[in-house]
């Protein structure tokens, strides 16, 4: 019979190897760390010592603080940094390091020693390292401002690893592929990269430029065809600074150096991207050189998702790789004053580079994992109705029209205003207190979620990759339009109430529904509503300058805001809707009145005109055509929106249960 395996816990030596050996996967990792460390210790000169393709030695030399002497018996244990506190630093994280774990992964790999000297301390000290602990007093020694870190013998402990990695030279290749990378993001550090014993095999100068650095590492080929451009995005808040070549200049290896907020990361989606953009100019397997520095909030950027932070999640990536699309484009049709170049062609049936889903080849898929994406499959409307020839499309899930009699005949929508630049504090602290809100990891799955089906008035279904979830479209939809008008403020585009209804009427009919919940002691209720409708004429000019409310001078209501796109608001509900503006929103303090009435307007805005006749084709297709897009496209959820989400099920869970029938 077989038993089980008895649990124990691991040695505290074999959890570090293991911990480090996700960190520091090969010299040019190790050397990443390094590179950043002196970044952020303020250097201005960074030389690179390498022997064996850095297995033998690898060793790091820069002019920045220095470290205390006090700090040099733990600055290799694990956790220890001087960069990060609390936890909440990281969301303004302004350092390449954050965890303290660089230093310690490498001393449990490697044999590590340190020498360095602050600008207060007379003389400089050395300490040797091994598994995160000190070896020995530090030694005093001479050598000037900065610090030397020296690692030999890499990966000795790990005999496997060490045989895994490529060629010596090959590895060499991607130390100075990093160093290059660094090299050209910062010209105002110069970098020196040798092989010991030899010549330097690359060399900048402190105070140079990017484009002098370009030519120095890429070659004259390169940069003589390079364009350079700006760009500032308000919408996605970002800056992007972009050097790339023009058509004319075509290599076999695709080159693409990418910063975000000064960090070397890699981002399949953006590399797509301008690969596909380039690949209508350029001949089959040819490709571009670009270096891209892209600036964001550091709050809209999460850098701890990957060990070696090659990796990071940021807020609206679909919508600003597709910005920076756009402009790549816009600057290569731009530059065709001395062009020479091949067009080719795209036969109609081959798939768009951008469209098809990156994916390694070498990666076996199992079938529970495989996730089916493409909603015009199946939708859980097509189990409960067949598909009839005289549904005009509107339960088929591929129909992207409005169904007719959807929009109801008063409201129109109109033009858009020209867009004003919103300078209110109260309402840019909305914003912010939107983003700084955001679950990340909420917004990824908002974003590429699947619409399965309705439910019912208030709950959908849709699919995040393997998994079935169960949302609250009430509570998404409310915070939603609530989003929408904070963003909007000032630039609502309107929807036409024609023609104009009169205020007195409807908040006559409010106070009538027991929702209002009116009394006898409440007094007369004409007089209520005339109260309201003097209250609503007096606040009018607030409500149309900011929200494209429109009430006119004889009381009527003229406009509402439009704030998603063939989403018109419930005619049943806007009594209600009235009455509350005139009774719940603060109306004398800035701050309070925008959120009361932009809370009041979400929610009157999340309510749909639910008739229960049995036909809810209509009802179904705004859930999967307007709101569901919407919730893809804006929403920015906050964390307490993770109670509206119900996990179902998920592919692995019911193989399991198929594979026990
Ligand atoms: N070249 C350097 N110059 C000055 N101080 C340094 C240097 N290298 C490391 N340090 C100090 O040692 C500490 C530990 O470095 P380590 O790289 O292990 O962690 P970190 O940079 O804080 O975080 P991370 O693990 O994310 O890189 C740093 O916080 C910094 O104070
Ligand atoms: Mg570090």
């Amino acid at each position: 019979m077989l038993e089980p395996g008895v649990i124990k816990k691991l040695d505290e030596v074999v959890v570090n190897r293991i911990a480090a050996g996700e960190i520091i996967q090969r010299p040019a990792n190790a050397l990443k760390e390094l590179l950043e460390n002196s970044l952020d210790a303020k250097s201005s000169h960074i030389q690179v010592n390498i022997k064996s393709g850095g297995l033998k030695l690898l060793q790091i030399q820069d002019n920045g603080t220095g470290i205390r002497k006090e700090d040099l018996s733990i600055v290799c244990e694990r956790f220890t940094t001087s960069k990060l506190s609390k936890f909440e630093d990281l969301t303004e994280i302004a350092t390449f390091g954050f965890r303290g774990e660089a230093l310690a992964s490498i001393s449990h790999v490697a044999h590590l020693t340190i020498q360095t000297k602050t600008a207060s301390e007379r003389c400089g000290y050395k300490a040797n390292y091994s598994d995160g602990k000190l070896v020995g007093a530090p030694k005093p020694c001479a050598g000037n401002q900065g610090t030397i870190i020296t690692i030999e013998d890499l990966f000795y402990s790990m005999p496997q690893r060490r045989q895994a990695l490529k060629s010596p030279a090959e590895e060499f290749q991607k130390i100075s592929d990093v160093v290059s990378k660094y090299a050209v993001h910062n010209p105002h550090v110069g970098f020196v990269l040798r092989k010991q014993g030899e010549q330097s095999a690359l060399k900048t100068q402190a105070c140079s430029t990017r484009a002098e650095n370009i030519r120095a590492i890429y070659g004259a080929a390169i940069a003589k065809e390079l364009m350079e451009f700006r760009y500032k995005d308000d919408m996605f808040k970002f800056d992007l600074e972009c050097q790339l070549t023009q058509v004319n200049y075509a290599a076999k290896k695709s080159t693409l150096l990418l910063f975000i907020n000064h960090r070397l990361v890699e981002s399949p989606a953006l590399k797509t991207a301008v690969d596909a953009v380039y690949s209508t100019y350029l001949p089959r397997g040819q490709h571009p050189f670009v270096y891209m520095s892209l600036m964001m909030p550091p709050q809209n950027l999460d850098v701890n998702v990957h060990p070696t932070k090659h990796e990071v999640h940021f807020l609206y990536q679909d919508e600003i790789v597709d910005r920076i699309k756009q402009q790549v484009e816009a600057q290569l049709l731009g530059s065709n004053a001395t062009r020479s170049f091949y067009k080719q062609l795209k036969l109609p049936g081959t798939s768009e580079l951008e469209d098809t889903q990156i994916q390694d080849k070498t990666q076996r898929i199992y079938e529970k994992e495989m996730v089916r994406t493409d909603s015009t499959e199946q939708k859980l409307d097509k189990f409960f109705k067949p598909l009839e020839k005289s549904d005009s499309g509107l339960s088929s899930s591929s129909s992207n029209e409005t169904p007719t009699g959807s929009q109801e005949e008063s409201f129109r929508v109109i033009a858009a205003r020209k867009s004003k630049e919103v300078r209110l504090t109260s309402v840019l602290e909305m914003q912010q207190s939107i983003e700084r809100k955001c679950h990340i990891q909420l917004r990824g799955i908002l974003k590429q979620l699947v619409y399965v089906g309705c439910v019912d008035e208030r709950h959908a279904l849709f699919q995040h990759e393997t998994r079935l979830y169960m949302c609250n479209t009430f509570a998404l939809s409310e915070e939603l339009f609530y989003q929408r008008l904070v963003y909007e403020f000032q630039n609502c585009t309107e929807i036409s109430v024609v023609p104009p209804l009169p205020l007195q009427q409807l908040l006559l009919i409010a106070l009538e529904s027991k929702t209002a919940g009116w009394e006898p002691e409440d007094g007369d209720k004409s007089e209520l509503a005339a109260n309201a409708v003097s209250i609503l004429q007096q606040k009018a000019p607030i409500m149309r300058e900011y929200f494209a409310l429109r009430i006119s001078e004889e009381g009527c209501l003229e406009s509402l805001p439009a704030l998603l796109p063939q989403h018109v608001p419930s005619r049943a509900q806007l009594p209600i809707y009235l009455l509350r503006l005139a009774t719940e929103v603060e109306w004398e303090q800035e701050a309070e009145c925008f959120q009361s009435f932009c809370r009041e307007t979400a929610r009157y805005y999340a309510q749909l005109d639910w008739q229960d006749d049995g036909d809810m084709r209509s009802q179904h297709w705004h859930m999967e055509h307007v709101l569901f897009p919407g919730f893809k496209k804006y929403l920015l959820p906050p964390a307490r929106l993770k109670q509206q989400l119900y996990e179902l099920t998920n592919l692995p869970t019911l193989y399991k249960v198929f594979e026990r029938c």
